[in-house]
């Protein structure tokens, strides 16, 4: 369906658990995110994802925390796949548990998977996840390239953390044919502790490497990508500091907790936890789910430090 600025809502990411096997310096606090809220059951994301769907959703991305330590991932998805007119599924994981999962994952219908990777030094890895082992991530990223399923890996920079690894990210992606993508770093929760890296300075150094650099033409999705004269694969962008996309936003989210989130960077929204409790009907909860979705704020206010520390909940239980 349309939203108010006649945006076509037609992608849904679930986060499925806020639960993480890493902790990223800029995504969660030391201690981990502590939870207070009981997460969905099976039954009551199946529901709600159900309806959502209804609206007109053609793409789900199920995201985390890390999703692939919800135990009811292939269950979902294999409902998902077989009971609705849903044209992609996807997955966004840090790649630690996913060497052993791809082939289910696939078999239960998988379409795709986005890959977090923000560099490829063992050490300066451990340091960013706060203890995660790379082989284990190298691993995954091998059997998914061979399984032969779409994979893009997105990387995040921040400065003087990890800018060294730009180059031999992109050269990595080049050798195993996947498409990269940099993320600007948005400053919410742990991330205000760090400063990111402007999409226009990544691109100045690719150019520098990599030759004249071309912008491919967008589509409706967050990442723009180019290509370089002297690279094989392009690479692309998600910039929402530097380069706002709201106005092409297509999606909405469901956090673990059951809260429909119509912008990322918003807090407003539906508790449809709190009205599956109070035995709401389907009928209802459709209005309330629609309402929220035509309602959906026009853009965020990163960029503006005051609106940006307003963000209470983490990126871990949002789902990116
Ligand atoms: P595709 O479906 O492959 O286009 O992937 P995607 O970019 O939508 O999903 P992914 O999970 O790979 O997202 C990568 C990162 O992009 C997220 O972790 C967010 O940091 C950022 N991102 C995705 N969607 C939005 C959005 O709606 N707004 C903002 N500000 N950032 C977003
Ligand atoms: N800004 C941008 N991206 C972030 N991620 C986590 N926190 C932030 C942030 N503050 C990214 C991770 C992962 C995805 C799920 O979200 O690096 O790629
Ligand atoms: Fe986990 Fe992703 Fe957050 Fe890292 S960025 S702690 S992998 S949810």
């Amino acid at each position: 369906m349309q939203d108010c600025f006649n945006r076509n809502i037609e992608y849904l990411r679930v986060s499925l658990t806020a639960k993480c096997n890493l902790c990223c310096v800029y995504c969660m606090p030391e201690n981990g995110c502590v939870v207070t809220k009981e997460t969905l059951t099976l039954d009551e994301f199946w529901r709600l994802i159900k309806l959502i769907c209804k609206t007109g959703i053609k793409k789900i991305r199920l995201t985390g925390g890390e999703p692939l330590l919800y135990p009811k991932l292939l269950d979902l998805i294999r409902r998902i796949k077989t009971s609705t007119q849903i044209e992609e599924i996807a997955l966004t994981t840090n790649g630690i548990l996913l060497e052993n999962k791809i082939e289910m994952l696939k078999q239960a219908g998988l379409d795709s998977i986005n890959l977090s990777l923000d560099c490829l030094d063992k050490d300066l890895f451990f340091k960013i996840t706060r203890g995660g082992n790379i082989n284990s991530v190298l691993a995954g990223i091998d059997k998914a390239c061979t399984s032969g399923i779409k994979l893009k890996i997105n990387s995040v920079i921040l400065k003087d953390i990890n800018e060294t690894e730009i180059i031999p990210l992109v050269n990595f992606a080049q050798k195993n044919n996947i498409l990269l993508r940099f993320i600007e770093l948005m400053p919410i929760n742990a991330a205000q502790n760090y400063q990111g890296v402007d999409e226009v300075i990544i691109l100045d150094k690719l150019t520098q490497f990599f030759g004249k650099a071309e912008l491919i033409l967008e589509n409706n999705s967050p990442a723009h990508y180019y290509n370089f004269a002297d690279l094989k694969v392009p690479v692309g962008f998600i910039s929402a500091m530097s380069h706002k996309f709201c106005a092409k936003c297509n999606r909405i989210r469901l956090t673990s907790v059951g809260f429909l989130k119509p912008c990322l960077h918003d807090n407003r929204g539906l508790d449809l936890k709190s009205l599956l409790k109070k035995g709401t009907s389907d009928e209802e909860l459709m209005q309330k789910i629609k309402k929220t979705i035509y309602t959906k704020p026009q853009c965020h206010h990163l960029n503006d430090v005051s609106f940006a520390q307003k963000e209470t909940q983490s990126m871990s239980l949002i789902g990116g």
